[in-house]
């Protein structure tokens, strides 16, 4: 029996070089090893944007589409929509009698996004009843499917340790039945925004896995890079270059870094002309990507099947695991 995986996004809209290379690839390399269930977490959105839902449909489509285009195989794993699976609303149910107060209360995950909901970025939102139990519908998500282990960023792990609170506070009240799911941490690399800071569209330094190779283009050559450096002659110091030789880094082959670096400590290459080759590479290494992109985008209706399939087979796991929770907390059935 293959261990069982499961992980989320909220539907934010088009995804950037920042998901692809910290969480898709990670979800692409762990699909032959394991029984994976990916979704896209809609109510999740539902806890913050609960004012901006003109978009969430088209949204959906779009982290679905990044995802088939990165290499998340429909014959492999499972990928289905939150809100198509009901099965979810009612194990958070259950789950919500056995979570004391404190635990959502104490979570350093959703104490900064209030933190950042009271803020002007968040319109001075107040915190509602959804919100507050936002780590137990993500519990209720994970262990709809029984989960082993939970892919994610570090900044999703004070989530996941209440999801494993909450597993050994069921076990305990009514019998041995959830595994305690544990994260996986991704070991893909980081990427920085255009702007050295971190990758995200509201600070509009990213680029999009969907983005023209026009505009990929465009966008590198506005990636900051050694400060000190004004001609194309002066000596650099890649180390200090702070964003276009880390991009290296990431998309590069190892002669190819070498060659950067070297030339660029002799002053045998500019600036621009560096970041020029640099928006070439990494237009071809997504060039498949893109590629696949657009033949989903003109096959929406074979989206359409992946989702409605994948929810279907999602749907059987989560009605057996309701099906064994009712027994045992002796519900009426
Ligand atoms: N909270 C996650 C995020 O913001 C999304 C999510 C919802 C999730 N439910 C999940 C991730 C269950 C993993 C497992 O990225
Ligand atoms: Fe950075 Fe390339 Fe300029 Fe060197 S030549 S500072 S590596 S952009």
């Amino acid at each position: 029996m293959k261990q069982v995986i499961v992980s989320g996004m909220r539907p934010t809209g088009k995804l950037h070089l920042g998901h692809y290379l910290g969480v898709i690839k990670n979800w692409v390399n762990l699909q032959d090893k394991y029984d994976c269930y990916y979704f896209v977490a809609d109510w999740h959105a539902l806890t913050t944007k609960y004012d901006k839902t003109d978009e969430l449909k088209q949204n959906t489509y779009d982290v679905v589409l990044d995802w088939l285009a990165c290499g998340i195989d429909p014959e492999k794993s499972v990928i289905y929509v939150q809100s198509l699976l009901p099965e979810v609303a009612e194990l958070n149910v259950y789950l919500s009698m056995i979570t004391p107060q404190n635990w959502v209360e104490r979570d350093p995950t959703l104490k900064d996004m209030v933190k950042i909901l009271k803020t002007k970025e968040g319109q001075g939102q107040q915190m509602n009843y959804g919100l507050l139990g936002y780590p137990v519908l993500m519990s209720a998500d994970i262990m709809m499917m029984n989960a082993d282990l939970v892919p994610v960023g570090i900044d999703q792990v004070a989530h996941i340790e209440i999801t494993r609170d909450i597993a050994r506070r069921f076990n305990n009240l009514y019998g041995e039945f959830f595994h305690e799911a544990k994260p996986l941490l991704n070991e893909c690399s980081l990427i920085c925004g255009l702007d050295g800071n971190k990758m995200g569209k509201s600070y509009h330094n990213d680029i999009k896995i969907s983005d023209s190779e026009d505009d990929t283009s465009k966008k590198i050559m506005t990636a900051i890079t050694d400060r000190s450096r004004l001609r194309k002659d002066d000596l650099g110091h890649p180390d200090e270059c702070e964003v276009a030789f880390k991009y290296w880094k990431i998309f590069g082959a190892d002669d190819e870094i070498a060659t950067v670096r070297s030339e660029c400590e002799q002053g045998l290459r500019g600036c621009a002309q560096c970041k020029r080759q640099l928006g070439d590479k990494i237009n071809s290494i997504l060039a498949p990507i893109r590629e696949r992109r657009k033949y989903y985008e003109e096959h929406l209706d074979e989206v359409d099947d992946i989702i409605r399939e994948g929810s279907a087979k999602a749907k059987e796991k989560a009605s057996q695991v309701l099906d064994g929770v009712k027994e045992l907390v002796k519900i009426y059935k």
